[in-house]
């Protein structure tokens, strides 16, 4: 890996182009297919709540089929709920070559996230139907389901779903199994889904970087040196919902102090080691709710990431025990729901090398980068090589109705992604 990384951190300028092929995607088409993409879930400040398993997100698959089909791919869905479409390769004897990303989105989220790579990896396959290529390796075009919710498209093709992450409920308030149900999956099935470790050539993702770091450093393309993992803890605080005029400040078992006071830890344990691991109490509900009623229970989201899983999960055993200090100060009690964890890949340093090369041969500048957003990759990266190629996000806006990325870099990363493939493929 190092002589991989040396190499490409020695190139990661704007480098003189070699002879690249000629092909290149529609990039006008891209950025059309994203506007209508966009229409599913708008939200009036712009940007979309296309949740999965919401009407809008079933609206945005049908279109995705059918943009699929109009590439020339022969598209299923899998017992999982993911969109797959497949291209036969003139090497019966070779593993298919998997391209993709997802079309779901954060609550009010933006047009950009998934979307670009879903969109791309269609475009490459049908810029490759009308230059008329077959490659040699089939190749499967995959729009994931609810890469939002925890990968579980891209999860149960690797990992597999277990009971505890089909029950739980995700954003459209329907569990996982109702929902793959609702798009066309068969959660009885799932077995049927899943693929074996080495069942796969290889998997590219073209992704927003959804940091600053590309625009601000002038840098068209990102090569993903690795993606972080996720850990998820529900915690809950029990105190005692009383009178708020009633009882006296000193007799107070207020589970909303409790949980002000966590969230001003987590800050601290996170930030109190070296490091660029990071950790956030996304959402809190409080209970009852009410002006005039001390909060008897708090329950609230918990996430930490790291490209190292020792790492914070060990961050997550501090701050179990900061909270467990917290409690008996507060006389409330803390408990935490096992942490759900994604996790951490590294992408494979030769698909690094074809990425940069590719970029390298467009005449675009590049550099090496790590993923601090999670990624269907990360899941895949069981079966097989991966590889991530990123492109600008202005302002390092992401997960947001602003998440705005321009139209000339996403054809300058859709063209990355079909050089890449065309490179794996003659490899
Ligand atoms: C996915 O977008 C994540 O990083 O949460
Ligand atoms: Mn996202
Ligand atoms: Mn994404």
């Amino acid at each position: 890996m190092k002589t991989a990384r040396v190499a490409l951190l020695l190139c990661c300028v704007t480098a003189a182009a070699q002879t690249p092929s000629p092909l290149r995607v529609n990039g006008q088409r891209i950025n059309d297919h994203l506007k209508e993409l966009s229409r599913f879930g708008a939200n009036p400040p712009g940007g979309v709540s296309r949740v999965a398993y919401s009407d809008a997100d079933l609206q945005g698959r049908s279109y995705a089929i059918g943009l699929m089909k109009e590439a020339g791919l022969d598209v299923h869905i899998d017992a999982a709920g993911n969109i797959v479409g497949t291209r036969s390769g003139s090497d019966p004897t070779l593993k298919p070559l998997l391209i993709g990303s997802h079309i779901d989105s954060v609550p009010m989220g933006g047009n950009y996230d998934g979307d670009v790579g879903s969109l791309s990896a269609i475009e490459a396959a049908q810029t490759l139907r009308e230059k008329q290529i077959t490659l040699r390796h089939p190749l499967e075009v995959i729009v994931f389901q609810n890469e939002e919710g925890g990968t579980i498209g891209s999860r149960a093709l690797g990992e597999g779903l277990d009971e505890k992450r089909l029950n739980l409920v995700s954003q459209s308030g329907k569990t996982i199994r109702e929902g793959t149900r609702a798009v066309g999956g068969n959660p009885d099935q799932l077995a049927s889904a899943r693929r074996q470790p080495g069942s796969i050539a290889g998997y590219f993702e073209l992704h927003i970087e959804q940091g600053g770091t590309l625009e601000r450093d002038k840098i068209d393309i990102g090569v993903v040196e690795g993606i972080v993992g996720i850990l998820h803890s529900d915690v809950t605080i029990e105190g005692f919902a009383n009178h708020a005029g009633t009882t006296p400040m000193d007799q107070r078992r207020d589970a909303l102090l409790s949980a002000a006071r966590f969230i001003e830890k987590v800050n601290l344990v996170v930030t109190g080691v070296p490091g660029r691991q990071v950790g956030t109490v996304g959402w809190i509900k409080v209970e009852p709710g009410a002006y005039n009623v001390i909060p008897g229970k708090v329950v609230l989201g918990l996430e930490l990431r790291d490209l190292d899983e020792k790492k914070f999960v060990g961050i997550f055993d501090k701050i179990r025990a900061e909270a467990e200090a917290l409690g008996k100060l507060n006389q409330t009690r803390f408990s935490f729901t096992d942490p759900v964890i994604s996790h951490p890949a590294l992408t494979d340093p030769e698909f690094q090398k074809l990425i940069g090369d590719a970029a390298k041969s467009l005449g675009f500048s590049f550099k090496l980068m790590p993923s601090g957003a999670g990624h269907d990759a990360q899941e895949i990266a069981r079966l097989g090589p991966v590889g991530m190629i990123f492109v600008p996000s202005v302002g390092g806006i992401s997960h947001s109705p602003k998440e705005f990325s321009r139209p000339q870099d996403i054809e300058n990363g859709a063209n990355a992604l079909l050089q890449t493939v065309l490179a794996f493929d003659k490899r």
